[in-house]
């Protein structure tokens, strides 16, 4: 039997999952085909209820259900509970588990792909969106030596740093933004995303930044961002969006699976589509 997986969200054409997770499949040789669910809200619960069928593996979630998923399922998983977001359901014998994998992907890829162990860092986080929510309590976990929350509307940063706190983690908020003493820099707003508001913009200057912090954008469209050519131009090592998205990617594959995920050839199908769309 052709077992199913799917990417829930609204819109979701656009999303990049079921190239390299269609990839990853195929490259494991498992019978799964990895489709994308344009899911409406009203359309939600319908959808999540027949991921319970033997058919399915699980499902990932995206904009705009993380959060409204929750109750929807059985149990949950990782931090998901504490994120209050999820963006991996499994299904095991008709019961469905919502895991989170943004944060826990973020700090893998930033192993894996810069060699940049987050533990005993300082970091500063700029945004308080979901995005920022998810890589806050990740880094929390990994024993980050203290996050320092920036956002432009301030009531969102102290509220995500006080829910970070209470995990005991040392956190701060920041009002005048400085990059001034941090070990890395993560770029959550959608500050020079591809079709956002402030597209061509960065959100920060990296005059009085660490010359040995790494800068890391999560917008992968484009590749590379106002954000990361400012942070290269001051002499930053940088990291762009495409790893984090990869490998929360490849932890979700794991969770259904067990089967290791060949990340490789899921960089290189995300890669080929990406180029495919800037040739368009
Ligand atoms: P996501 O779930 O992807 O994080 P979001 O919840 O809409 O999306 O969050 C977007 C983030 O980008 C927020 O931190 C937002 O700041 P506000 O909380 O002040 O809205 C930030 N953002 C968006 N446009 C921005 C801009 N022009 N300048 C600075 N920050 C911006």
């Amino acid at each position: 039997m052709t077992r199913l997986a799917g990417i829930i969200g609204h819109p979701v054409a656009h999303s990049l999952s079921p190239v390299f997770q269609g990839a990853a499949f195929a490259q494991c040789g498992l019978d799964v085909r990895y489709e994308a669910w344009d899911t409406t809200a009203d359309a939600l619960a319908g959808r999540v209820v027949s991921l319970r069928d033997p058919k399915y593996l699980g499902a990932n979630v995206t904009i705009p259900h993380k959060e409204t998923v929750i109750p929807l399922l059985d149990e949950l998983g990782g931090q998901s509970a504490r994120v209050g977001a999820v963006n991996t359901i499994v299904n095991r014998e008709g019961r469905l588990y919502g895991f989170n994998t943004d944060g826990s992907g973020f700090v893998v890829a930033l192993r894996n792909e810069a060699q940049f162990d987050v533990a005993g860092k300082a970091v500063l986080l700029l945004g308080a969106g979901g995005a920022a929510r998810g890589i806050a309590f990740a880094l929390a976990e990994a024993r980050v030596a203290s996050i320092g929350f920036w956002n432009r509307t301030p009531e969102r940063a102290a509220r995500l740093a006080a829910d970070v706190a209470r995990d005991g983690a040392p956190v701060h908020t920041v009002s005048n933004l400085d990059t001034a003493g941090y070990d890395c820099i993560v770029n959550c707003t959608s500050v020079g995303m591809h079709g956002g508001g402030a597209e061509g913009q960065a959100p920060c200057d990296f005059a009085a930044a660490r010359p040995t912090a790494l800068a890391v954008d999560i917008v992968y469209r484009p590749e590379e961002t106002p954000f990361l050519r400012a942070a290269s131009a001051a002499g930053l090592a940088t990291l762009g969006g495409l790893p984090m998205l990869i490998y929360q990617g490849a932890l979700a594959f794991e969770l259904w699976t067990g089967v290791r995920a060949p990340v490789e050839a899921m960089f290189e199908a995300a890669r080929n589509a990406l180029k495919g769309e800037r040739r368009r």
